[in-house]
């Protein structure tokens, strides 16, 4: 009852000070002074998505702050003899209020605080430590840019949650011990407040671990109130994935409990505020486990093992934290030296660190995966012909590389090669110290000296993907033989036989038409956060995140036939033009549950297909300029239409169909058969720049095959402008195609 009590007394406190700072704030900057996390189309995000108040300057963060404080329970004494929660979990919700727009003003105090990155900056003296005086490790709010990429990390499950760490461990050792268990089972660490100035990310640091939201160990903050950034995360992804609306607050905490497997973990003594941010949690279903001896946070009886856990040793902590929040993860199991994880991908091999290198640039690196008959090969053999990594000395260096993967099984067949191949880049990189980049004849990997003196070998690349390829395909293949070439006349000679089948493959994809299948294939993998939203692939029309082609729908449906892509039989085709056809609306009047009756392929004016927050791109018409606009989730600029791309998401990324705007992939606005219903890909007068760049030879490729051999450049970008007016003067000056079609209703 005491700590009850405590939790109480903390968010009085908490709320206390932060309306001190905020008159502050106001008598200092004045109320228009603007409030903002960077980048955000989710303005304070837990305020937003709770009370559904658009905080953007300190007189509207007034109304939250005053919610904060009639959020307090009048009775502090009474409140915790209530038996029931009500009162507890409502001062954690107004620390929680209160906290972020503390955060918000931080922004405006010190707008160097948090680093505008997804890693830190960590600077080693001559001596190999930390020189703490030059580093930055906090990276506060995460923008859209980031939610989005890794939110989407969330919804398809290959991170099932998050441990909100608080505090710090009893040492780095520990520090490190807990965090790689958390990686090992891919969760993200979001890390938050300090121990008597000891914080869990400078213990990691100091292990010479890397942190950073790329290999998922995030350093919100040094304080408490950063926690705020770990809970806005989780409601941003609500809003954007599940599109829940703002305001709708029992929705948002409800879909928190059901999809994010969350929860804290309290290191170090527990003080009366980290109480109140405890009881706060409580509200979205996380549970803290502490490793100090408190008996109870919130009330006896009310509040038991499901909320707090007391008393777990720092060993015991992983395992107890994911036993409590009832979560099931799988640690992969691969025969190498090495830690192995999709944690593991996203960190980098450091100049200093690095023992050898395969391609990039200097040396050759091919990877190449085929099939084989059952009786040609041998499961598990693995060869290395030439030098080894021993064969290098202490020093390293480079090498060529060949990685010849042939795979055999019942139900393989040609068209998986290129699915199979693809997925070598991240099974490698999931290897702690290796990094992998590129793919086929353009790979290249770095190895890390850690990784070698662990006692890595040539060997292991094979080792992961037999054992990895039998996991994750184990339904299509029973057999994988690796080869590893080393010699440089071998590399070359494996190179040109590679070449010639990446050109047979691409061959063979490029001439697949709509017409040409009597199959599609549907995709709800993302209903589990937009329940609405139906993809149907066709081999013209890849999914709009970016991730799913006919081929590789269709081969998830042969390895795992009752999960989310089936095949659907076209039928009768209603309009050739728009791409309408009877057996796909009656698929997705189905799995839409009625929400959705027909949709179009091609077209998005009319009837545009359903869009979901993990697109890559979306397109907008722009009335004026007669013609269309497309915008992807890198570009944080402001567009033609007037929104930015996290506004456009959030406005239709729940599933609907909004005539005007449809999300699409990159790679499909260069294929043939985009939004050919409303002129096609000759409408296109607007693009971020950096994605002109990234297609610009399927741009020109098409303009040529569509007359218009210079489309490229008549295709306005935020150089010329981001308003219609000045896009249409440019267009007119260059005599963009759209300047002659149709009106575009
Ligand atoms: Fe989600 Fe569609 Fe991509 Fe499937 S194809 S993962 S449903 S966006
Ligand atoms: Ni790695
Ligand atoms: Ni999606």
């Amino acid at each position: 009852k005491l700590v009850a009590f405590a939790a109480i007394q903390g968010a009085y406190n908490i709320v206390n000070k932060v309306e001190g700072l905020y008159n502050r704030a106001v008598e200092q900057y004045g109320p228009e002074q603007k409030l903002e996390f960077p980048n955000t189309g989710y303005f304070l995000p837990i305020i937003y998505s709770l009370l559904g108040i658009p905080v953007t300057d300190l007189a509207s963060a007034k109304r939250p702050l005053e919610v904060a404080r009639e959020l307090l329970p009048a009775h502090v004494q009474r409140a915790t003899h209530l038996p029931y929660l009500g009162p507890l979990l409502d001062a954690g919700m107004a620390a929680l209020f209160a906290e972020e727009i503390a955060e918000a003003i931080r922004y405006v105090d010190d707008p160097d605080f948090y680093l505008h990155s997804e890693e830190c900056e960590v600077v080693k003296g001559a001596d190999g430590k930390v020189d703490w005086s030059k580093s930055k490790v906090w990276l506060g709010a995460a923008d859209d840019v980031v939610m989005r990429k890794r939110g989407v990390e969330f919804v398809d499950g290959s991170a099932p949650g998050f441990a909100a760490i608080v505090g710090a461990a009893p040492n780095k050792d520990l520090a490190k011990e807990i965090a790689e268990e958390y990686q090992r089972r891919n969760l993200y660490v979001f890390m938050a407040a300090n121990q008597n100035g000891t914080t869990f990310t400078e213990q990691l640091i100091e292990a010479d671990v890397q942190v950073g939201w790329n290999t998922r160990l995030v350093p919100f903050g040094p304080d408490i109130s950063a926690a705020v950034f770990a809970l806005g995360f989780a409601n941003r992804a609500a809003m954007a994935f599940g599109g829940v609306k703002p305001g709708d607050y029992r929705r948002i905490l409800q879909y928190n409990k059901d999809r994010v497997f969350a929860f804290v973990n309290a290191l170090g003594e527990v003080n009366a505020e980290w109480a109140a941010n405890a009881a706060g949690c409580v509200n979205w279903g996380f549970p803290t486990i502490a490793d100090t001896d408190i008996p109870e946070i919130l009330p006896t009886g009310v509040c038991t093992y499901e909320h707090v856990v007391a008393n777990v040793g720092p060993h015991e902590m992983v395992q107890k934290s994911v036993e409590v929040r009832g979560l099931k993860t799988v640690i992969t199991k691969v025969d190498i030296p090495l830690s192995y994880g999709a944690a593991f991908e996203g960190e980098r091999i450091r100049k200093d660190d690095l023992f050898v290198e395969f391609g990039g640039g200097k040396t050759q690196m091919t990877e190449l995966v085929e099939m084989a008959e059952m009786d040609e090969i041998e499961d598990g053999k693995i060869t290395v012909i030439g030098k080894d990594l021993t064969d290098l000395g202490d020093k390293g260096g480079r090498m060529p590389m060949g990685i010849y993967v042939k795979v055999a099984g019942r139900k393989m067949q040609a068209d998986f090669e290129p699915i199979l191949e693809r997925q070598i880049h991240h099974l490698i990189n999931y290897a702690q110290g290796v990094m992998h980049i590129g793919q086929r004849d353009i790979s290249w990997v770095r190895l890390g000296k850690p990784a070698v003196e662990k006692g890595f070998a040539l060997k292991h690349f094979g080792q992961i993907l037999h054992d990895m390829f039998h996991k994750d395909f184990g339904s299509i293949l029973d057999k994988v033989e690796v080869t590893i070439y080393t010699e440089e006349k071998d590399v070359e000679e494996f190179t040109k036989k590679a070449r010639a089948a990446y050109k047979s493959r691409d061959e063979r994809v490029e001439n697949m038409t709509d017409e040409g299948v009597e199959t599609y294939y549907s995709c709800t993998l993302c209903q589990s956060f937009a329940p609405t939203h139906v993809c149907v692939v066709s081999p013209e029309r890849t999914g709009l995140c970016g991730a799913y082609n006919w081929f590789d729908c269709k081969a998830s449906y042969e390895i795992n036939p009752t999960g989310p892509n089936q095949p659907i039989e076209k039928g009768e085709c209603l309009d050739p033009v728009m791409g309408n056809w009877k057996g796909v609306n009656d698929f997705v009047s189905k799995a839409s549950r009625g929400a959705v009756e027909s949709y179009n392929f091609y077209s998005l004016i009319n009837e545009p297909m359903t869009t979901c927050g993990c697109c890559e791109c979306i397109a907008a018409v722009l009335p004026t300029c007669n013609g269309v606009m497309t915008v992807h989730r890198d570009y944080t600029g402001e567009t033609p239409c007037g929104m930015k791309f996290t506004t456009l998401a959030g406005v239709m990324g729940g599933g609907q169909s909004s005539p005007g705007f449809v999300g699409h992939s990159k790679y499909n606005v260069i294929q043939r058969k985009y939004i050919v219903g409303d002129g096609g890909l000759l409408r296109m007068v607007w693009m971020p720049k950096s994605l002109k760049e990234e297609l610009a030879e399927g741009l020109k490729r098409r303009g040529e095959e569509m007359g218009v051999p210079d489309l490229f450049d008549k295709i306005a970008d935020e150089t010329v402008g981001i308003d219609e007016a000045t896009v249409l003067e440019f267009l007119q000056k260059v005599g963009h195609p759209a300047m002659n079609m149709d009106p575009i209703t």
